[in-house]
Order: C-alpha cells, then sequence, then structure tokens
C-alpha cells in the first residue's frame, strides 16, 4: 500500500457514513487528516478512532450550509501552516418529498452544502496543487448525478452538477500532475436517508440492498489513487447508469420515482 506520510488529506463529512469510511482509508494509506463536520463532539469522537492510525487529526467544526465557511475554513488550514494534499469533498444532503411541499429554505441549503460549499473548498485548495502540481481531489457525487430524481429532484440536480464540474476540471487538469476522481455510489447504508426525511421510502426498504459505506469507500479511494476520472461503486449501480446513458430521460425519471415512492404499508398489520 503506498503511504502518504506527512501529507494532510482534508474530509469533508467525516463523521458518518461514506465520509468517516473514506477518512479511514486515508488514515490507513498515511495521511494525516483534517476531519470536517458540525457537530463538535462527533468531531471529537472520530478523532480518537483515526489517531489509532499514528497520524495527527485536527477535527475543525464548520457548518458548509453557510455561504462564508468554505472560505473561513480554507484560511483556517492555510493559518495552521499546513497544505492540503488530498481534498475529499464528501458532505451532503437530500431533501425527500414532492418539490413543491418541501421547505424551500432548507432546499436552498442543500444547494449551497452539495454546490457552493464544494465548488469553493475546490476553487481555494486546487489553486495551491496547481501551483504545487501535486494533490488529488476526490469529489463525491451519486447514481443520482446520472438519473433525473423525483422525489429528490433538488438533491439529484446537485449531484448532476458535482459530476459535470468535475468532468469539466479533470479536462483543465489534463496537462498538470494533479488528479481528481468523481465517486458515484448508489444507495448506501448511513444516516443520509433519516437527514433527507426519506425513512418511509421504497429506497430503504430492504438494508440488504444498500450498499456499506466501508465498501463505497474503498472503490472511491482506490480510484483515486489509481488516478481514475470516476467510479460507479457495485455492480447494479453500474448496470443502472449504464442504462440511464440509453433510455429517455423521462423513462429514467419515472423509473426513478417508482423506486422512491413511499413503502405500501399493510393496513392489517
Ligand atoms: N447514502 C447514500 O445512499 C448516498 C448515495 C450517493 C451519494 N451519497 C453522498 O455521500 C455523501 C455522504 O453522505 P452519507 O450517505 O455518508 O451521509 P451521512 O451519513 O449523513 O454523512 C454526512 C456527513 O456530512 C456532514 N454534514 C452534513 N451537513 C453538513 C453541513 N451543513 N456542514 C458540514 N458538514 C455536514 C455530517 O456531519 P454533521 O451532520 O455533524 O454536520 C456527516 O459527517 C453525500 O455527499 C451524499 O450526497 C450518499
Amino acid at each position: 500500500m503506498e503511504q502518504h506520510q506527512n501529507q494532510y488529506a482534508l474530509v469533508t463529512g467525516a463523521t458518518s457514513g461514506i465520509g468517516y469510511e473514506l477518512a479511514k482509508q486515508a488514515a490507513e494509506h498515511g495521511y494525516n487528516l483534517v476531519i470536517v463536520a458540525r457537530s463538535q463532539d462527533a468531531l471529537q469522537s472520530c478523532a480518537k478512532d483515526f489517531l489509532k492510525y499514528g497520524i495527527n487529526v485536527i477535527p475543525l467544526a464548520k457548518d458548509l450550509f453557510n455561504p462564508g465557511a468554505a472560505l473561513e475554513l480554507y484560511n483556517e488550514v492555510k493559518g495552521k501552516g499546513i497544505e492540503i494534499n488530498l481534498l475529499i469533498n464528501d458532505a451532503g444532503q437530500g431533501q425527500y418529498g414532492l418539490f413543491i411541499e418541501t421547505d424551500i429554505n432548507r432546499q436552498l441549503e442543500i444547494i449551497q452544502l452539495n454546490i457552493a460549499s464544494l465548488t469553493a473548498l475546490t476553487y481555494y485548495f486546487l489553486k495551491d496543487m496547481v501551483a504545487r502540481n501535486e494533490g488529488r481531489i476526490l469529489q463525491v457525487a451519486s447514481i443520482a448525478s446520472n438519473l433525473p430524481g423525483p422525489l429528490q429532484a433538488v438533491y439529484h440536480a446537485t449531484k448532476a452538477y458535482v459530476l459535470s464540474f468535475t468532468e469539466a476540471l479533470i479536462n483543465e487538469l489534463k496537462d498538470t500532475e494533479v488528479i481528481m476522481t468523481a465517486l458515484q455510489p448508489g444507495v448506501t447504508d448511513t444516516d443520509f436517508f433519516d437527514k433527507a426525511g426519506a425513512q418511509n421510502s421504497k429506497l430503504v426498504e430492504d438494508p440488504s440492498k444498500m450498499s456499506d459505506p466501508a465498501q463505497v469507500a474503498k472503490d472511491g479511494f482506490e480510484a483515486l489513487m489509481a488516478g481514475k476520472d470516476k467510479v460507479v461503486s457495485g455492480f447494479k449501480n453500474k448496470m443502472m447508469v449504464s442504462m440511464s446513458h440509453v433510455t429517455p430521460d423521462s423513462v429514467n425519471a419515472e423509473r426513478i420515482r417508482k423506486m422512491s415512492e413511499e413503502q405500501d404499508h399493510d393496513e392489517n398489520s
């Protein structure tokens, strides 16, 4: 396993789910960590887990719903004299429900988190990476990036942005040594669906059909280290994305709607 001692990885969303597992991957590869999420308590507890790898861990609490948070984060990291060699933009949220029945302020916060903060963090840290001609960025997109998502319309659209943005930047970076990769998980067993108010969606009806966040993170990290442009995690998800390229978007949207609807509850039970 290639080791990255004396290098730093910054992982947003490192306290739970896929981000936690990605931070673990980075720690296993010898990276020191800057871990970011909102909950100070969760950051402290995760820092303890990651310290077991014999690395430095710096927890930084930030709410990336706030428009100024990305620049604050960059400035705090620079203020500590740390160069980020690996940026993992993982923090993201969704909101379940018919668009017009959701809270528009929450949807706009999700756009801020999933799109604007991710873009700003990429901008600040990528400039430094290009100046050094060294560095890697993993953008956590989704299979939702390829599929219109009724009942999670804004979320899917934000993930389409992440994939398009990443693919364009990969082209802009082609004459540099900086690597950028998009990770596209499918439905994964994390706290995401609780936060999104999607606990009753068919998407989460059968946990055995959901991906394991540790496997998703492994797939993403390996793709990044191998310099791949993007990776869809899991065979079933690869099939779904491949099929989406040949079926009309209206058919794709209807399929996602059926998969996302509320679970059928037996009235007699
Ligand atoms: N689960 C899935 O099925 C799935 C599928 C495809 C893609 N993804 C993507 O994977 C990424 C991680 O999601 P997950 O499934 O691992 O969800 P998760 O278990 O809910 O983890 C989300 C992480 O992001 C942090 N976070 C949330 N809101 C934040 C904010 N405003 N500012 C800073 N940090 C924030 C959370 O910590 P705090 O709450 O303490 O801030 C937590 O560490 C997201 O980008 C998601 O879109 C997930």
